[in-house]
């Protein structure tokens, strides 16, 4: 036995490959096997004189422990190649999972009530987000000291004109731009959008929300035909079972008013936390069309009638989803939204 010997093995073992679990094992037996070389040399070892036997004896052990981490490696490199051969030779692997998004509650919920009033015969209209004074307050009845023309509720765009340019505070307006453009009824419209108010946010105020509003003018629309409508709805977007009621209420652009409560859909009218025990839901605002609204717009009130509604597309969705916040419409959490997945 001599060191040159010793380091010549070192450095074949350092430089040795495997294609396959055969060299491998190969490898090993010719290393470390009953007639391998680092076997044999162990064997020489007992004919070391005394005085090297702690030099060689180290060296030796060296030389086991690196061929044994060595055998290691080279199995695992090996494995390793031939699963990955494996995978990409297999045709019948699944392919990849992409991850499918969701639909957002709100659009979900404005797309089922337009469906909704689609069936009833009714087209969507649309106007625009900033909006004068005249089709937000003036021609729906709103009187010149009304307190949502203050800066308090709504958002004035700075000018330097006196007109009053305004972010629109309800889809209200768009009635106004649909009389207008429309002159001569029958007028059955429903007009999504956002609207923007001055409000802190909070869970159950945001300072942007949706709406949906709901028009219809012709010869001898009745309250009763209001009632039917609103009942029809209800029915369609919370289940044939639930109850509608409503209380009289006061809006300037409607006469008489009405607000519209659905029976809750938790407890089912016995009472609980989410109706704060009343058994029932707040869900719209709706009345007769004020003469006044129709003459503004240029609709003879003599000869038509009509009613209007509008609701807020969260509230809807907070009722027929259950969720207790609004803020989370607006947070994007996707745990959220995944939720939704399921809806359509
Ligand atoms: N514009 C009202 C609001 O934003 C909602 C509303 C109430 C709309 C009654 C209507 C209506 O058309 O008749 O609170």
């Amino acid at each position: 036995m001599n060191s040159e010997s010793i380091e010549e093995l070192k450095a074949r073992i350092a430089a040795s490959g495997a294609k396959k679990l055969q060299d491998v094992e190969e490898f090993r037996v010719g290393m470390l096997g009953k007639k391998g070389e680092i076997t044999r040399l162990f064997e020489e070892f007992r004919t070391v004189a005394p005085e090297q036997k702690r030099e060689f004896g180290q060296k030796l052990n060296q030389l086991k422990q690196q061929a044994q981490a060595k055998i290691e490696e080279l199995r695992e490199a090996v494995e390793e190649e031939q699963t990955a051969t494996t995978v990409d030779n297999d045709l019948t692997r699944p392919g990849d999972d992409f991850e499918l998004g969701s639909r957002h509650p709100i659009s979900l919920a404005r797309e089922e009530i337009i469906g909704i009033f689609r069936k009833f015969g009714y087209n969507v209209a649309e106007g625009p987000e900033i909006e004068d004074d005249w089709h937000v307050f003036s021609a729906l009845n709103f009187p010149p000291e009304h307190p949502a023309r203050d800066m308090q509720d709504t958002f004035f765009i700075a000018t330097d004109t006196d007109d009053k340019i305004l972010l629109r505070t309800h889809t209200s307006s768009v009635q106004v731009r649909t009389m207008e453009r429309m002159k001569t009824p029958p007028i059955r419209v429903i007009c999504p959008g956002r609207v923007f108010r001055n409000e802190a946010i909070s869970a159950r105020a945001h300072c942007i929300f949706h709406q949906v509003e709901g028009l219809y003018i012709d010869r001898n629309v009745t309250f009763a035909d209001l009632r039917q409508a609103i009942l029809l709805f209800c029915r369609e977007m919370f289940g044939p079972d639930v109850r509608i009621r409503m209380r009289p209420s006061y809006f300037p652009f409607t006469e008489p008013s009405s607000e519209v409560d659905v029976s809750c859909n938790i407890c089912h009218g016995k009472g609980c936390n989410i109706c704060k025990g009343t058994g029932w839901l707040e869900i719209l605002g709706c009345g007769m069309v004020d003469p006044n609204v129709l003459s503004a717009s240029g609709i003879d009130p003599d000869v038509y009638t009509g009613f209007a509604f509008g609701m807020g597309i969260e509230r809807i969705a907070m009722l027929k989803w259950q969720v207790k916040d609004l803020r989370m419409y607006f947070e994007n959490d996707v745990r959220f939204l995944k939720e939704f997945q399921t809806v359509v």
